[in-house]
């Protein structure tokens, strides 16, 4: 009696990985989960690239902003969206429950983050060889007293192809925040 008590513990034992595996949720070895976390990754030193170049800790070149503003355009819009399937939500990963519950502002998000991504990658298609003025923050804005980031009523439905480009990347930035404060948990 003792001993099968003790063999079917070992046998529990052994096949614990197994029994827990199958559930809702993607495993941590999950491939479409390991992908958009690398994606994500991609975005966030694409982003740093950027805003390093305006802000002068490193230095300004043409060809590595249309890089970078381009790699921020192909992994935002419709591609953010299409690595979020359902069945992939929930611990262990970052993403949140959420992001199946709230679908259509997830995917407004990231059509929102595409168009200024996409806007941006078409200003650094034809970036002049030095950051000129018209490129920085508030140029052909209204200086009305400190509105960054858009917070002025209406500036965030401005057109994206008139803002400055660093306007845009503040934009982008701040659609980032806005999507991981609601979409996005610590992974277990
Ligand atoms: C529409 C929603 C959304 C937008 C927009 C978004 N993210 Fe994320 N991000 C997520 C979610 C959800 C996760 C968690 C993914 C997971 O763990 O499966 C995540 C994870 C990350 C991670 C962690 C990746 C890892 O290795 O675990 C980084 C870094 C990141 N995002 C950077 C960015 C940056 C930078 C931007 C903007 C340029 C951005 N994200 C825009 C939803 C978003």
């Amino acid at each position: 009696m003792r001993g099968r008590v003790i063999r079917g513990a070992a046998m529990l034992v052994l096949a614990g990985p197994l029994v827990l595996a199958p559930s809702l949720a993607a495993g941590p070895g999950d491939p479409i989960v390991a992908a958009r976390q690398a994606s994500m990754k991609e975005m966030a030193a694409a982003a740093r690239a950027i805003a390093e170049m305006f802000n002068g800790k490193r230095a300004y070149e043409p060809a590595a902003f249309k890089a970078a503003a381009d790699t921020l355009s192909a992994r935002a819009g419709a591609a953010l969206v299409a690595e979020f399937p359902q069945g992939t939500l929930g611990a262990p990963s970052g993403a949140r429950l959420e992001i199946g519950e709230a679908r259509p502002e997830f995917e407004a998000l990231a059509r929102h983050i595409g168009r200024l991504a996409d806007a941006l990658a078409d200003k650094a298609g034809n970036a002049p060889p030095e950051i000129t003025a018209d490129m920085r923050m508030g140029a052909g804005l209204p200086m009305d007293g400190g509105s960054l980031l858009g917070k002025r009523p209406g500036a965030a439905e401005a057109d994206p192809a008139k803002m400055p480009a660093e306007h845009l990347l503040h934009l982008i930035l701040q659609d980032c925040t806005s999507c991981h404060s609601k979409f996005r948990q610590k992974q277990r």
